[in-house]
């Protein structure tokens, strides 16, 4: 996690002081895990309370970043708090340093939840586990809105997965949130999206979708943004 968020920040040429506050973001992004898992036994969210608030509380009670100064505080702080929401915040300034420091957390884990996935899917013939497949149907096919979703470069919904086919084409959805091109080139480079498509089931769809997520990919690997109508 701390490595890829400093590879990616490197990428962007931002200073080692920046470097070292984005490795802090890093570093306790999942802190309130610890605690939510010793109260509750459980990673959920919604069965027990948002580990990323929790993190901020803890953060703040056990003063961990009281010798930084007092705006640095604020953007760690804010940085964990928003790095599992849906997007970032409207009210953050897209110029501000605290919307570069959230696209960098959000990236770097992003990239860390596909590692544990692909790594999961790439086990799954001898072991199963139901929490990455979040105890859905293992039935055939994918539900249409996932699919058309993906194939116009938006993030899929949750709400419209049906099987643990559409649990994998959310996860590879979230390139369509991805920010830096250094975070497209790791990607590629780890290999962990190609493991995740080929957990799919063979199918003339599932090529369609692969070669869309590849060229996707590909495009943004090389800093093409948003205006590309052959994506
Ligand atoms: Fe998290």
């Amino acid at each position: 996690m701390c490595e890829n968020i400093l590879l990616i920040a490197k990428s962007e040429k931002i200073s080692e002081k920046e470097c070292m506050l984005a490795e802090t973001i890093a570093l306790f992004h999942d802190l309130g895990r610890f605690e939510q898992f010793t109260k509750y036994k459980t990673f959920s969210d919604s069965e027990s309370e948002n580990h990323a608030v929790l993190g901020v509380k803890i953060l703040n009670k056990e003063g961990i970043l009281a010798r930084l100064p007092e705006e640095e505080i604020r953007l760690v702080l804010k940085a964990v708090e928003y790095h599992n929401l849906m997007e970032i915040p409207g009210n953050v300034n897209p110029s501000s340093k605290l919307h570069f420091f959230c696209r960098l957390i959000r990236d770097a884990d992003k990239i860390d939840i596909l590692r544990f996935a692909s790594e999961g899917y790439a086990a799954e013939e001898k072991c199963r586990n139901p929490a990455l497949e979040l105890y859905l149907p293992d039935t055939k096919g994918y539900s249409e809105p996932m699919v058309s979703e993906i194939l116009n470069n938006r993030m899929a919904k949750i709400g419209d997965m049906k099987n643990r086919n559409d649990i994998k084409l959310l996860r590879l959805s979230w390139i369509f949130d991805l920010n830096f091109p250094a975070t497209f080139s790791l990607l590629k480079k780890y290999g962990y999206l190609e493991s995740i498509i080929s957990s799919l089931p063979e199918s003339k769809e599932t090529e369609v979708l692969k070669r869309h997520c590849e060229k996707y990919l590909d495009a943004m690997e090389s800093g093409v943004r948003e205006g590309n109508n052959e994506l």
